[in-house]
């Protein structure tokens, strides 16, 4: 039985848990973005361990969570500048920097690839058990290869429950979607994010005074893409997802409806759908981050009421909404 703990953990939690890590065991963690499901980096068959409990193919690398930035030269080598200042300013944080690997991180963690992608998560729990762990932690997040990422505990339990050995409680994620991936491997002087998160390509330009690419690349595994964790087909609850505006959601929902789908709206209160009931409707937030912390839980309550489309109206393409409208986006493609 997986040992399991009401919010918020304790001290003694916290040691249980790098007693755990340091004998091969799986903690789900809460980090501000999403609860990751970590194990010790170092140890093969630990890290073997996630690729099984998620059903994850091999090819696709997991980020190695760290302390703090004295740990860039330990998992990476050739480190950039720009990954120094970026570490230094947002680290803690929802960023994740993909460098060359240096030859502590292992095949299995790197899908066989010459980068490494490091973290330093901005959680208190997950600091705690990094600090006291000493090494780094590789964690995908917790949830079923392909499916809605976990921002609670509870959605860890339902997902993994018993195969975990231990979940830690944080309490919901503060931020609700996963970290912004940058690429500084294939060319610090053009930083590419590869995958959109609360750090925006402002946020990094800012810093770093260059440009920052944006890599739009949906081709998948077959396109031969650097995340290939990106998948086109990602981030998807059972139900179908559809994205529509806020002036053609009516029209839409009651052209589903009609032809027998049952249909779940998510969008803002005040978007009229005279003809869907209450319980046809979840309201989302209007301001992008609020959207983004409740936006997996939405998506598990819509296959919670059965729905087989989730019709959603997204927020605005700016900070928080382009990380938003990328999952909805990926999700809409899981069964598409
Ligand atoms: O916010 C987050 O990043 C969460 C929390 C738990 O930290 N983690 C997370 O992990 O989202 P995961 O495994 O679900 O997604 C990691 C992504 C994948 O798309 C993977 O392909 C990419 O990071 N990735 C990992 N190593 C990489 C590398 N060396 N080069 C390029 N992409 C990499
Ligand atoms: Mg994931």
């Amino acid at each position: 039985m997986p040992r399991m703990f009401p919010s918020p953990s304790t001290p003694a939690d916290i040691d249980r848990a790098v007693v755990l890590l340091r004998s091969g065991g799986l903690v789900a963690l809460p980090t501000e973005t999403v609860y990751g499901l970590a194990a010790d980096a170092s140890n093969e068959i630990a890290v073997r361990r996630i690729f099984a409990v998620k059903g994850r193919p091999a090819s696709h690398p997991v980020i190695v969570h760290v302390a703090g930035a004295t740990a860039l030269d330990a998992w990476a080598r050739d480190v950039p500048e720009a990954a120094r200042r970026l570490a230094d300013v947002f680290w803690p944080g929802p960023l994740t920097l993909v460098l060359p690997r240096s030859a502590r991180a292992l095949d299995v963690v790197t899908g066989g690839q010459d980068t490494v992608a490091l973290r330093a998560p901005d959680h208190p729990l997950a600091l705690a058990v990094l600090k006291a762990f000493g090494g780094g932690l590789a964690a995908p997040s917790a949830n079923r290869f392909g499916h809605v990422s976990p921002t609670s505990a509870e959605h860890v339990r339902v997902d993994l429950g018993v195969e975990v050995d231990l979940v830690l409680d944080g309490g919901p994620c503060a931020i609700g979607v996963e970290s912004t991936i940058v690429d500084l491997a294939s060319d610090p002087a053009v930083p590419t994010i590869l995958r959109s998160g609360a750090i925006t390509a402002g946020d990094l330009e800012r810093v770093l005074g260059v440009a920052v690419r944006l890599d739009r690349d949906d081709a998948g595994m077959e396109g031969g893409v650097r995340a290939p964790g990106m998948l086109a087909a990602h981030y998807a609850p059972r139900a179908g997802v559809e994205l529509v505006s806020a002036s053609a959601a009516a029209e839409r929902a009651a052209a589903l409806t009609a032809a027998g789908s049952h249909v779940l709206l998510v969008a803002p209160a005040d978007v009229p759908a005279p003809g869907l009931t209450a319980e046809e409707r979840l309201d989302a937030p209007v301001e992008p981050a609020d959207f983004a912390r409740v936006l997996y839980a939405l998506l598990r309550e819509a296959d919670l009421r059965g729905a087989s489309v989730v019709l959603v109206v997204p927020p605005a393409e700016s900070g928080l909404g382009i990380a938003v409208r990328d999952r909805l986006r990926r999700a809409a493609a899981g069964r598409g």
